[in-house]
């Protein structure tokens, strides 16, 4: 299989020589257009090279498919706020703004007002503003900005020896002669669930590139400095250090479950995998998605529209009974004999001092764990 990028091209629009002293339009940027305009630039978003214009925009929240016909399932958009827009012109170029740093400059091909109600049903499922990706949609100012970006200046690394490019990463795999990676999104530490789906699909694929998602999150997930530290300690300890690659994905959680898993997976395809991990309801939150709509989604697409395979994995846990991992698909038992706890519960447990048993998780990451939340009380 092929390591095409999706489109075929992979967009780098970084320029740090390009002059903007003559700009004099600016738009202000939220941490999530930050991310995105990092991803677009370094061609994680390939074939996108800039935010949505109306009709790239409009065909993804409707169809899943840029204008071009190109299958893409999240909106990347500019918002910016109504007065802001009313000093800004199609053909403008606008400095892209964050704190007092000019990262880029938008070429701005049109201005348009999205219909918010719209893409929260199409993208999110719901209109609930319970859901922290449609209340994060209504928080975000009411009018977008479409047009083509350039980042003219690296954003700073938080994780610099785990930031790699898709280009690098196309490179560091080659370079491990690895013909298949399979991609492992991931907004958690590595529980004993992850490890054992990740560790099933190293038993066929040549190599994993764990790239846990460091962007924007809700408040109440690990934060990424914690979950960094946690998938070191795991991967120095239990993974063969030759076939696993670690590297963060800079862009901010949508909590979009099968859409957001369709993107999580092009995404992948660009850094350079040929497999992408979609376990139990992924990117998911709450009860507003089936638990495996995220799979199911993948159906509607042919393969070569995707030109990434999805590994689709059972909800698997620790089961007493087999001492062992497994799945409904493995496991004969009753499910009084599985090992099972949410996020939430594992969250409350190490608030409360309590240990999550290392059947769900192993001793080593829960120590981090329960190290960075009482760094976290202190802070
Ligand atoms: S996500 O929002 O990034 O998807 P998480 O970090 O929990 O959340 O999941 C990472 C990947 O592991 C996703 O593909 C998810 O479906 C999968 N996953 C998480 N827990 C399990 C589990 N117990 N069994 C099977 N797959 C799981």
């Amino acid at each position: 299989m092929s390591l095409q990028p999706h489109g075929g091209l992979l967009v780098q629009a970084i320029n740090s020589e390009k002059d903007v002293t003559h700009i004099n339009k600016v738009i202000e940027l939220d941490a999530i257009a930050l991310s995105d305009l990092e991803l677009i630039a370094i061609g994680g978003y390939s074939p996108i090279e800039g935010f949505l214009t109306q009709e790239d925009y409009e065909s993804v929240v409707e169809h899943t498919r840029l204008a071009s016909g190109v299958v893409w399932s999240i909106p990347i958009t500019l918002p910016v706020a109504k007065d802001v827009a009313a000093t800004l012109q199609p053909g403008d170029e606008a400095k892209l703004v964050y704190g007092d740093t000019v990262y880029g400059v938008i070429e701005i091909a049109d201005i348009y007002e999205p219909n918010k109600r719209k893409e929260s049903l199409l993208i999110y499922g719901t209109e609930d503003l319970q859901h922290p990706g449609v209340k994060k949609l209504h928080e975000r100012p009411s009018i977008y900005v479409g047009g083509k970006i350039t980042l003219v200046k690296r954003l700073e690394q938080k994780f610099p020896s785990y930031s790699f490019d898709p280009l690098e990463t196309r490179r560091l795999f080659a370079e491990k002669g690895w013909q298949t990676i399979v991609g492992f999104q991931t907004r958690n530490p590595v529980h004993r669930a992850h490890e054992y789906i990740q560790k099933a699909a190293l038993e066929t694929i040549d190599g994993l590139f764990l790239n846990p998602l460091v962007g924007e999150t809700k408040s109440d997930d690990v934060s990424a400095a914690i979950r960094m530290e946690s998938y070191e300690v795991l991967l120095n300890n239990y993974y063969p250090e030759n076939r696993v690659q670690l590297g963060v994905f800079p862009a901010a959680m949508r909590y979009a479950g099968p859409k957001e898993a369709i993107f999580h997976a092009l995404v992948r395809k660009n850094y350079g995998c040929t497999h992408f991990i979609v376990g139990r309801d992924h990117a998911g939150v709450g009860d507003y998605y089936g638990t495996y709509d995220a799979q199911k989604i993948f159906e509607q697409f042919t393969e070569d529209e995707l030109g990434i395979i999805p590994l689709k994995f059972e909800h698997s846990f620790y089961c007493n009974k087999c001492e062992g991992m497994a799945t409904t698909k493995t496991c004969p038992h009753e499910s009084s004999a599985h090992v099972i706890l949410s996020g939430t519960k594992v969250r409350e447990m190490l608030r409360n001092g309590e240990v999550p048993p290392s059947t769900f998780s192993r001793k080593e990451v829960v120590d981090v764990l329960i190290k960075g939340m009482r760094q976290e009380v202190i802070k």
